[in-house]
């Protein structure tokens, strides 16, 4: 569901958890990573609010740059009408995927975005921070940046293998350098957290290797499509004043104060791990330089690979991540890249993995088991199913003694799943751990299946109705808990399945379940 709570909304007396994506480039449409970016940011938000937070969650696009203006005259539009078209695809993947973000910010917003930046600007020039320089370097239009000599492989740009053109030009650059020190200290005290610990580790040697001052400006004659540098026309802006500022231009630096003071710092930029630099190390040294407050967190994921390779036009592995959503729904996808992909590693996405987490996971598993679950209420109960002892029913754990001989263990089910499996996965979404979180929910609908299994309600109800109506509550209570722990990952399944089944499962004296028919399965099985 589309959150349209807007900022204004929000509770003036407590500082939101506030978390941004990156600002994906518009010079092509989306592709499977920014999905993946983006529902994780929004299962983060999701998962914050659902643990009573207040949540402001930005994203938005990228949108100046010489690539973006090539792109725009290949096609024969101006820039303007051409980031707009592809801003808007980034805009309707968005919704289609359920992505609850408060706000969009668009770098090329003259109104909430320009005025911004360019304070921003003003603030780094009051310290001191940027001087002309004259600069020769290789500039390779892929990278959207300057490369190093040492970076060329036989005189090409290694990612895009291209050679990149030799651009000598007057630049404004940022006394980067000064910073090095402090930031090292302040990544160090975890006043900027890195997470994970590896790409922290990754980011301090870098500082430690020592920093060269940056390239923060193009001329206006080679690069017109920009944010013009306040005061000196003949400049505009290079993508790090321009693009990174997004992240308090979004929350109303230069136009809304109030707004601002509010929501800065950021509680977590969630990015790719292409961009840890720039995030853990050119942004807050900008922001130390305007006297600005530094975000909290840099939360760094890994890449989307298809069929074990970096997706590449060439190799013609390219996933669109709208094929999935159209073809299996949104919440399909957003549940295979948050359960079978690890936040913090690569992550290979194929289509026959996709089918087997979905048979397994969605209709085997949970569909299958609300499914049964449902039948058998209406069936026996007339959906009302009223609980007289379940604490008397419980898991059955068969267990070997160290004499070998095989003794039954019993849990309560409720008591397994307040003592067992939420607070393992409050301490996995907790630590980000998304897919190990719902490890713990799948966890339990295999202990809720084997449940059915042990005592064969099907049969059971031949004999003992009470007991059996004991059963049923106990698997209908462990699936309102399994549609809270899923809402943040599949927030339309939860609903469906609290339509389904309504009830009380606070910590009271159990009540009733009534049960409703299933309009159709919740996942169809996928035939292959
Ligand atoms: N515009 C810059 C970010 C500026 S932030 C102030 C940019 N854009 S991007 O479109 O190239 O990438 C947007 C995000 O998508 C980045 O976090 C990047 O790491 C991520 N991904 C790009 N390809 C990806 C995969 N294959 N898999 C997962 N994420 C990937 O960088």
């Amino acid at each position: 569901m589309k959150k349209e709570k807007s900022s204004t909304e929000i509770d003036l007396k407590n500082k939101p958890f506030y978390l941004t994506t990156s600002i994906a480039y518009t010079n092509a449409k989306p592709h499977v990573g920014h999905a993946y970016e983006a529902v994780l940011a929004d299962i983060i938000a999701r998962d914050k609010r659902a643990v009573g937070m207040d949540v402001f969650f930005l994203t938005g696009t990228d949108e100046h740059g010489s690539k973006i203006l090539r792109k725009a005259k290949e096609e024969g539009v101006s820039a303007q009408a051409f980031v707009n078209q592809i801003s808007q695809f980034f805009k309707d993947l968005y919704e289609k995927l359920l992505i609850s973000n408060d706000d969009f910010i668009r770098t090329s917003d003259k109104e909430k975005h320009w005025p911004g930046a360019q304070k921003l600007w003003d603030g780094i020039v009051a310290s001191g921070d940027l001087y002309k320089k004259n600069y020769k370097g290789f500039y390779c239009v892929g990278c959207e940046g300057f490369i190093t000599e040492k970076e060329l492989v036989n005189g090409l740009c290694a990612l895009h293998g291209k050679a990149p053109e030799v651009i000598e030009e007057e630049n404004y650059f940022f006394r980067l350098s000064k910073y090095a020190k402090v930031l090292e200290e302040k990544i160090l005290s975890n006043e900027l957290t890195v997470l994970p610990e590896g790409r922290k580790n990754e980011i301090l040697s870098f500082i430690r290797e020592g920093l060269e001052d940056i390239s923060f400006s193009r001329p206006e004659s080679s690069v017109p499509w920009g944010v013009p540098v306040p005061n000196d026309s003949s400049h505009m802006m290079y993508v790090w004043c321009d693009a990174l500022s997004n992240y308090i231009t979004g929350v109303g630096y230069g136009r809304d104060k109030k707004q601002f003071d509010l929501l800065w710092p950021a509680d977590m930029h969630i990015i790719g791990k292409d961009i840890l630099r720039f995030h853990a190390v050119f942004w807050p040294a900008m922001l130390l330089s305007a006297g600005l407050p530094l975000p909290k967190s840099v939360l760094v994921h890994g890449f989307i690979l298809s069929e074990g390779k970096k997706m590449s036009k060439s190799i013609g592995n390219v996933i669109d991540p709208e094929e999935y959503i159209n073809e299996y729904g949104a919440e399909a996808f957003r549940f295979f890249v948050a359960k079978e992909i690890s936040p913090f590693d690569d992550g290979d996405f194929t289509k026959q993995k996709f089918i087997d987490s979905y048979n397994g996971n969605l209709a085997n598993g949970l569909g299958n088991l609300l499914s049964r679950t449902v039948a058998m209420a209406e069936k026996y109960f007339n959906g009302n199913v009223v609980p007289h002892s379940p604490s008397s029913v419980p898991f059955v754990k068969k267990m070997t003694s160290p004499a070998g001989d095989q003794i039954m263990e019993g849990y309560g089910v409720s008591y397994t799943i307040e003592q067992e499996i939420i607070p393992k996965y409050r301490e996995c979404m907790d630590e980000y751990r998304i897919h190990h979180a719902l490890d713990s929910v799948f966890v339990l609908i295999k202990e809720l299946d084997g449940y059915i299994t042990d005592y064969e309600p099907f049969k059971l109800i031949k004999t003992d109705k009470e007991k059996t109506e004991d059963v049923l509550w106990n698997i209908l209570y462990g699936l309102l808990v399994i549609s809270k722990l899923i809402s943040p990952v599949m927030p339309e399944t939860s609903k469906i399945i609290e339509n389904t089944i309504t009830g009380d499962i606070t910590d009271n004296e159990p009540t009733a379940f009534s049960v409703k028919p299933l309009e159709k399965p919740l996942f169809a099985r996928i035939i292959n």
